[in-house]
């Protein structure tokens, strides 16, 4: 077996056998095929697509390419959840808590944000102290005593996923269903859940850009769990503004703190929240009733059970939750630009991918996952989607430590 006549089968869209598939995955991450072979072969899957058989077999090559975590030393059914992306995504460190706060078992590995994505780990990581890197028994320990742990990814978790998903983003192939499908449940299998939930974000915010493509990306992933015998369900999520107020590190922290104190929710970052977080709490085996389980979560916000777990789970991983006490410890940036509206309308756009590129180059995110990120930039919303807005109002707070464009109005993207 060669990996040119690989290419070449899928070059004239022929079906790859489980052994071929293997070979690449193999081969490519050890180092024995070149970077220009895989991506000719990538560009061949992007075009002509890839069978069922052949995308299960692809995530399982890509799951054992590395270690799968062996998460049955804890007691209770795990249920992950994993989102394909959003811009001011601050779900999971809210919902985690809130339902373990029910009962659900949590152990979470999350990654970090790259390109103009942020990550749960880097927002997490603005908390001083917080452990991210925990060993794999630290980490299963505090999910049998505490419930919940949240931590990044260990370095083996699928690997070829990580090389094919680097070279992928290189050569213009992230936005494939077979693709995206893989890389994902390839992760969700070596992490070790026994079920999943995925929200499969789409607009102009996310990778795919319409509703019939997501459910298409959604509907494969749930066979791709099926066939892994992992109990798989999904939510779809409009993506075109960002999710609730806040974009950047240290700022979405604050905004979830708000939250899981009661104290301000966004509509939209609840709706998500409940959606998600009801599945999961029937996947969990603890009640079928969607609408009861999101009463539930509404509850233990409301009695502080919510924001108690999250308190637990941050200062069981060294976090100092005097700053959860107190938002206004987070340290500031240097300069905080309130950008004000200069006519009356309506707001008819906030463009997500134009915003996050924006927060990004203020430096909260990286372009080279080598690049630091700055925790205190960023930016907060002063106005939805559908709000009007009087000349004069406060459309949004810019927070950077650099001297800002005086015309910033068209980088945050909103349109009214
Ligand atoms: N998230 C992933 O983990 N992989 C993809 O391919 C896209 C989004």
């Amino acid at each position: 077996m060669n990996i040119i006549e690989i290419i070449e089968k899928k070059k004239n869209s022929k079906e790859l056998t489980k052994q071929e598939i293997d070979f690449f995955i193999t081969e490519y991450t050890n180092g024995n095929i070149t970077d220009y072979q895989a991506a000719a072969l990538i560009m061949a899957i992007y075009l002509n697509g890839m069978t069922d058989k052949e995308i299960t077999d692809l995530t399982l090559a890509m799951a054992n390419s590395g270690d799968i975590l062996d998460l049955s030393s804890i007691n209770g059914i795990i249920v992950d959840k994993h989102s394909t992306g959003g811009v001011g995504d601050k779900v999971s460190i809210i919902l985690l808590p809130l339902v373990s706060s029910l009962g659900v078992k949590v152990a979470k590995m999350s990654g970090r944000g790259l390109g103009f994505t942020g990550g749960t780990v880097d927002k997490l990581e603005s908390i001083p102290g917080y452990k991210t890197n925990l060993t794999e028994e630290e980490f299963i320990n505090n999910v049998n005593e505490i419930g919940i742990s949240m931590i990044s990814q260990t370095v083996n978790l699928a690997p070829a996923d990580k090389k094919i998903y680097a070279l992928r983003d290189s050569i213009s192939c992230v936005d494939s269903i077979p693709l995206i499908s893989s890389s994902i449940m390839s992760k969700k299998i070596a992490s070790g859940a026994d079920k999943i939930v995925l929200e499969v974000t789409y607009g102009r915010g996310a990778f795919m850009k319409n509703i019939e493509d997501a459910t298409k990306l959604a509907k494969q992933m749930v066979r791709i769990g099926e066939l892994a015998n992992k109990e798989t369900e999904y939510v779809l999520t409009e993506m075109n503004q960002p999710l609730g107020y806040a974009i950047g590190n240290s700022l979405e922290i604050i905004e979830a703190v708000q939250f899981l104190k009661g104290k301000k929710m966004p509509e939209d970052l609840k709706n998500v929240i409940l959606e998600i977080g009801s599945h999961m709490i029937k996947l969990a085996g603890i009640s079928d009733d969607l609408e009861k389980n999101k009463e539930a979560m509404l509850d233990n916000i409301a009695n502080g059970k919510a924001y108690q777990k999250f308190l637990q789970m941050v200062q069981k991983q060294g976090g100092d939750i005097t700053y959860l006490e107190d938002t206004d410890k987070f340290e500031k940036a240097k300069f905080i630009q309130e950008i004000k509206s200069d006519k009356d309308g309506k707001v008819k756009e906030i463009q997500a991918d134009i915003i996050a590129k924006f927060v990004c180059e203020l430096g909260a995110g990286r372009t080279k996952k080598e690049d630091n990120i700055d925790m205190s930039v960023g930016v907060i919303l002063n106005k939805k989607v559908g709000d009007t807005v009087k000349k004069g109002d406060l459309l949004a707070t810019v927070y950077s430590n650099s001297i800002l464009l005086k015309d910033i109005n068209q980088l945050l993207g909103i349109v009214y």
